[in-house]
C-alpha cells in the first residue's frame, strides 16, 4: 500500500486559527482526491463496514446517512461537507458527519453508552467530528479508548454533566472542540497534560468555576475559545504559552486581572466580564495584536492612547467601561485600524484626526463620553469629571497652559492626608438628610461645570492659605484611589470573620492585606436606599482630601452596584491601617507596654494638635466639634500619633443645614465656617488628652477631669517639685521642669471654660514646640537650659502668638 495514504495531522502546528478550518478541508481533500487517483479500490474490514452501519442505526438513521449500505465502498466515496470517511489501508482513520443545525436531541431511547462503545471499534480514528446530530448523555469515558484521536469536534449536541477528568488520556490530542453544548460543571485539571494541545475550545456551555491553572502549561496551544460560560476568577499565568493567538473569554465572570499572555497574541476578546485593573503596559508590545475587544467591563483608569497606533491593530472595542483620559487631535493611529468603539466610557478632549480621515473606510463610535468631538452624543464634562474622580482618578492637565490651574487642584484634592473613622459617624442618617435637603432645594452649581469639580473660585481663593497648612503634614501615603470589589474581597479572604475588627452603628470594620503586603482597615456602609455615584460626589471629594500625617488616612474607596440600576448598594472606606495600639495604651493602661518618655508624650500630643489643625483648616469647610478622645489617637510603628475619628459633616448626625450648603460650596465665607469659637471645642478635648498624658492617670468620667484639674490649678502656683509630684511617676525624673509648667500651664488653658479663653490651636502647636525644645536642651544641657528665664523660642511664640 502506498505510503501517501498515510494521513498526518501534526501539520496542526502550524496553523493560525482563521486558517484552521480552510486548512483541514483542504488537506483532507488533497489527501482523499490522492487516495482515489492512485489507489482505486480501498477494501474496509468488514467488521468496520459493519460499525459505520450500527452508528447509522443508533443515529436514528438520518437522511443525511441514507447512502451508507452493506455494499457502499465507504472509502472510496466522494467526500462532502457533511459526511467523509477517509481510510487508511484497512482503517477508518477520519469520520466527519455533519447534521443540520439546530438538530434536536435524539429520542429517550438513544444510548449515547451503547453509540460509544460502536465508535471504539475504530481505534484508529485521528479525526472525528460529530457536529449537530442531537447526542445527548454525559461523555462516557469509554470514548478514550479512541486514543489515537487527534482531532475531536463534538460541536453543537446536547452532551452534558462534566468533562470527564479522563480526557486527559487522550495523549496525541491537537484539537478540541466541544462548542455549544451543556456541559456543566469544573475544567479538569488534567487537560493540561494534553501536551500537543493546539486548539481548546469550550465556548457556549454552562462550565463554571476558575480556570485550572494547569493551562499555563499547554505550551503549544494557539487558540483557547472559553466563551459563553460562567467561569469565574483570576484568568491562570498564560505566559508561558509562547504560541498563543486567539484569547476568547467573552460572556464568562473573570477577573478582575488583566489575563497575562504572551506578545505574540493576535486576538483578545474579555467582552463581558469582570475585569476591573487597567490595561497593562505590556500590551503595548503585543505587536501582532489585530483585535481587542475589552468592552462591557469594569476597567478603570486611563486609556492608553498607544492602542490605537499597535503595528497591527484593526479592531478596537473599549465601549462600557470607565475609562478616563484625554483624546486629542494629533494622536497617531495605526493605518489598517477600522473598527473603533469607545462609547459609554469618560474620556475627555478631542477624537484623533486620524480616526475621522476616512469614515467609508472606517467605522468609529464615541457616543456617551465627553469628547469635544460629537456634540450631543457627548455628555456634560463635568459628568466625566466626576465620574472619573468617583472611580478614584484625579482629573490631570496634558496641556501647559492649564497646568498652574491643574497643579493647585490637584494639591488640593490630593495633596493632604487624614484618617477618618467613621466611628459615631450615620452615613445613613445623613443620607437621609441628604435625600430631603435636595428634594427642598437643588444644589445651586453642583451641575454647574465651576462646581462639579469640587473647586469654586471662593475655594481657590483660600486654595493658598489651605496648602500652608496642608505642608505641615508630609505625605507618605499610596495615591488615593479606588479599590475593585475582588480586590477588597481578597484583601479579606471574602471579608472572613477572622479578618473582622470591630462593628459601629453603621457598618463593619475589617482588616485586610492588600497584594503588595500592606495592611488596610476597611470600613463597610450598607445603604437602604439606592444612589448613583454621582450623588455621593460630595463624600467622595471631602474622604479624599482627609489624608495627612496626624490622621488616619484614607487611602480610597469602592462603590457595589446594583446590577439592575447601577445604584451604589454599599460603600467601601479604605484607611490606612495603624497597627500599635490607642495612645492610651502608651500612657496610661497597666500593660506590659512600655511607657513613653516625656519628649515622646510631648511629640504625641504635638501630633494629635497637628492633626487637629488639619482638621479645621486644612480642607474648606474645616471639620469642628471632632469630640476626640484619647482611645481616638493611634500610634503607628514609629510612635506617630493619628486621630482615627472624626466628625465628617455629611456623615455626621448633628449636621445643621449652613455646614451643608457650606460644604457644597454655595455658603458665604470661609472663615466664616470658623465662626464663633467653634474650633474651641476640640481644644477643650485636646486639654483632657493632655491631662491624661501629662498625669499618667486614665480619665474617664468628666468628674475626673475637674478633679485632676483642680489639682493642677494647685500645682501651678507651687514650685517645680510640687509640680513634678503631678507628673505620671513613670516619666517624673526625666523631664525639665519648665517644660512641664509650659505643659501644665498648656493644659489649663486648654480646658477654661469660656470658649473664646482658650488658646487657638497655632497657640497651643508653638507651646508644644517650646515644651519640645526645652526638654530637649535640657537633656542635652541641664544645667544652662533649665531656668533660663525666657528663651529665643518662647519669645517667637509670644510674637506669633500676637499675630493671631
Ligand atoms: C446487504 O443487505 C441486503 C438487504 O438489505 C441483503 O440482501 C444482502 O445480503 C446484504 N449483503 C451483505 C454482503 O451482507
Ligand atoms: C488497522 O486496525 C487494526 C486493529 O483494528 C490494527 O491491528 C492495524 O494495525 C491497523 N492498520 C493500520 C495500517 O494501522
Ligand atoms: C426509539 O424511539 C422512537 C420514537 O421516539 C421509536 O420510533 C423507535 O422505534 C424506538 N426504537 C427502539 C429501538 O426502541
Ligand atoms: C468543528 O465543527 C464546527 C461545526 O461544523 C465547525 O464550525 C468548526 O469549524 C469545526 N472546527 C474544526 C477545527 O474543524
Ligand atoms: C449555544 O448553544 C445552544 C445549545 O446548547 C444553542 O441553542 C445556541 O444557539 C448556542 N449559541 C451560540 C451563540 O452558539
Ligand atoms: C442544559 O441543562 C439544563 C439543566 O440540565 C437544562 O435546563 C437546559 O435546558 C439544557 N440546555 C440545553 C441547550 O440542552
Ligand atoms: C451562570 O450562572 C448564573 C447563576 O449562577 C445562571 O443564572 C446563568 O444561567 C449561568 N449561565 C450559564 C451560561 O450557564
Ligand atoms: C457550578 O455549577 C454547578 C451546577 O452546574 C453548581 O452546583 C456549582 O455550585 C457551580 N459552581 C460554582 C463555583 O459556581
Ligand atoms: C459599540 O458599543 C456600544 C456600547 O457597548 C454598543 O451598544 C454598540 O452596539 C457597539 N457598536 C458596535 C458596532 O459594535
Amino acid at each position: 500500500m502506498p505510503m501517501l495514504l498515510h494521513l498526518r495531522t501534526s501539520f496542526l502546528t502550524i496553523w493560525v486559527h482563521q486558517k484552521l478550518v480552510l486548512l483541514i478541508r483542504k488537506m483532507e481533500e488533497e489527501y482523499t482526491c490522492s487516495l482515489a487517483n492512485a489507489m482505486g479500490r480501498e477494501q474496509l474490514q468488514s467488521s468496520q463496514v459493519e460499525t459505520l452501519l450500527r452508528i447509522k442505526l443508533l443515529l436514528k438513521s438520518p437522511s443525511l446517512l441514507s447512502s451508507w449500505k452493506n455494499d457502499t465502498d465507504f472509502c472510496n466515496s466522494e467526500p462532502t461537507a457533511t459526511l467523509t470517511v477517509v481510510c487508511y489501508e484497512e482503517n477508518i482513520t477520519q469520520l466527519h458527519i455533519v447534521g443540520d443545525i439546530g438538530a434536536p436531541r435524539l429520542p429517550e431511547n438513544f444510548s449515547i453508552d451503547s453509540f460509544v462503545t460502536t465508535l471504539a471499534k475504530l481505534p484508529s480514528l485521528k479525526v472525528l467530528r460529530l457536529v449537530s446530530l442531537g447526542l445527548w448523555g454525559p461523555l462516557p469515558s469509554k470514548f478514550m479508548r479512541l486514543s489515537s484521536l487527534e482531532i475531536l469536534n463534538l460541536t453543537s449536541n446536547f452532551f452534558q454533566g462534566n468533562i470527564p477528568p479522563s480526557i486527559s488520556s487522550l495523549e496525541h490530542l491537537q484539537t478540541l472542540i466541544l462548542d455549544s453544548n451543556n456541559f456543566t460543571g469544573r475544567l479538569p485539571d488534567g487537560l493540561g497534560s494534553l501536551s500537543s494541545l493546539a486548539v481548546l475550545s469550550l465556548k457556549n456551555n454552562s462550565l463554571n468555576g476558575s480556570l485550572p491553572h494547569s493551562l499555563g502549561s499547554l505550551e503549544n496551544l494557539r487558540v483557547l475559545a472559553l466563551s459563553n460560560n460562567n467561569f469565574s476568577g483570576e484568568v491562570p499565568d498564560l505566559s508561558r504559552l509562547t504560541n498563543l493567538q486567539v484569547l476568547d473569554l467573552e460572556n464568562n465572570v473573570l477577573g478582575p486581572r488583566f489575563p497575562v499572555v504572551s506578545d505574540k497574541i493576535e486576538r483578545i476578546v474579555l467582552r463581558n466580564n469582570k475585569f476591573t485593573f487597567g490595561i497593562p503596559e505590556k500590551v503595548q508590545s503585543y505587536y501582532q495584536l489585530k483585535i481587542l475587544d475589552i468592552s462591557s467591563n469594569r476597567f478603570v483608569g486611563p486609556f492608553p492612547v498607544s492602542l490605537l497606533s499597535l503595528p497591527s491593530i484593526t479592531y478596537l472595542d473599549i465601549s462600557e467601561n470607565k475609562f478616563t483620559g484625554m483624546l486629542s487631535e494629533n494622536l497617531p493611529c495605526n493605518d489598517e485600524l477600522d473598527f473603533v468603539n469607545f462609547t459609554a466610557n469618560l474620556l475627555t478632549g478631542k477624537l484623533p484626526s486620524c480616526l475621522l480621515s476616512d469614515p467609508k473606510k472606517r467605522v468609529v463610535l464615541y457616543a456617551e463620553n465627553c469628547l469635544e468631538t460629537g456634540g450631543e452624543n457627548q455628555r456634560q464634562i463635568s459628568f466625566c469629571k466626576n465620574e472619573a474622580l468617583a472611580v478614584g482618578i484625579l482629573p490631570h492637565s496634558h496641556k501647559q497652559k492649564q497646568l498652574s490651574k491643574a497643579i493647585l487642584a490637584l494639591s488640593i484634592a490630593g495633596g493632604v492626608i487624614g484618617g477618618i473613622v467613621l466611628v459615631s459617624v450615620t452615613f445613613l442618617v445623613v443620607k437621609n438628610f441628604l435625600v430631603k435637603t435636595a428634594a427642598q432645594k437643588p444644589l445651586p452649581g453642583y451641575t454647574t461645570e465651576n462646581a462639579s469639580t469640587g473647586y469654586t473660585s471662593k475655594f481657590l481663593k483660600d486654595a493658598r492659605y489651605i496648602t500652608q497648612a496642608m505642608k505641615l503634614g508630609a505625605l507618605g501615603l499610596p495615591a488615593y484611589r479606588t479599590f475593585s470589589l475582588e480586590e477588597l474581597e481578597e484583601a479579606t479572604n471574602n471579608f472572613d470573620t477572622s479578618t473582622f475588627m470591630g462593628e459601629g452603628s453603621h457598618g463593619q470594620m475589617y482588616r485586610g492585606q492588600l497584594r503588595d503586603g500592606s495592611y488596610v482597615a476597611i470600613r463597610c456602609l450598607k445603604l437602604k436606599r439606592n444612589h448613583s455615584t454621582q450623588y455621593f460626589m460630595p463624600h467622595i471629594e471631602m474622604i479624599s482630601k482627609l489624608r495627612h500625617q496626624h490622621l488616619v488616612s484614607a487611602l480610597g474607596l469602592c462603590f457595589e452596584y446594583y446590577l439592575d440600576d447601577s445604584s451604589v448598594s454599599r460603600v467601601f472606606l479604605v484607611f490606612e491601617y495603624v497597627p500599635n495600639g490607642t495612645l492610651r495604651s502608651w500612657i496610661s493602661e497597666k500593660r506590659v507596654r512600655r511607657k513613653l518618655t516625656w519628649a515622646q508624650r510631648i511629640a504625641a500630643v504635638t501630633g494629635v494638635a497637628k492633626g487637629i489643625q488639619f482638621l479645621h483648616t486644612g480642607i474648606v469647610p474645616g471639620l469642628f466639634s471632632n469630640n476626640i478622645k484619647i482611645t481616638d489617637v493611634l500610634v503607628d510603628q514609629n510612635l506617630v500619633a493619628k486621630i482615627s475619628s472624626y466628625n465628617l459633616p455629611l456623615l455626621s448626625e448633628n449636621m445643621g443645614k449652613d455646614q451643608l450648603q457650606n460644604f457644597l460650596g454655595v455658603s458665604k465665607d470661609f472663615k466664616s465656617a470658623r465662626a464663633k469659637d467653634q474650633d474651641k471645642l476640640d481644644i477643650y478635648d485636646f486639654g483632657v488628652i493632655l491631662l491624661e498624658v501629662i498625669s499618667g492617670k486614665p480619665i474617664i468620667s468628666r468628674n475626673e477631669v475637674e478633679v485632676l484639674k483642680d489639682q493642677l490649678q494647685a500645682s501651678i502656683i507651687a514650685d517645680d517639685t510640687s509640680r513634678k509630684s503631678f507628673v505620671d511617676p513613670a516619666v517624673k525624673n526625666s523631664c525639665s521642669g519648665e517644660s512641664v509648667q509650659t505643659m501644665i500651664e498648656l493644659c489649663l488653658r486648654c480646658l477654661l471654660k469660656d470658649l473664646a479663653e482658650r488658646p487657638s490651636i497655632e497657640d497651643v502647636l508653638w507651646n508644644l514646640q517650646f515644651a519640645a525644645q526645652v526638654q530637649d536642651a535640657w537633656r542635652g544641657d541641664s544645667q544652662s537650659s533649665e531656668g533660663s528665664p525666657i528663651s529665643p523660642l518662647r519669645t517667637s511664640r509670644l510674637k506669633l502668638s500676637i499675630k493671631q
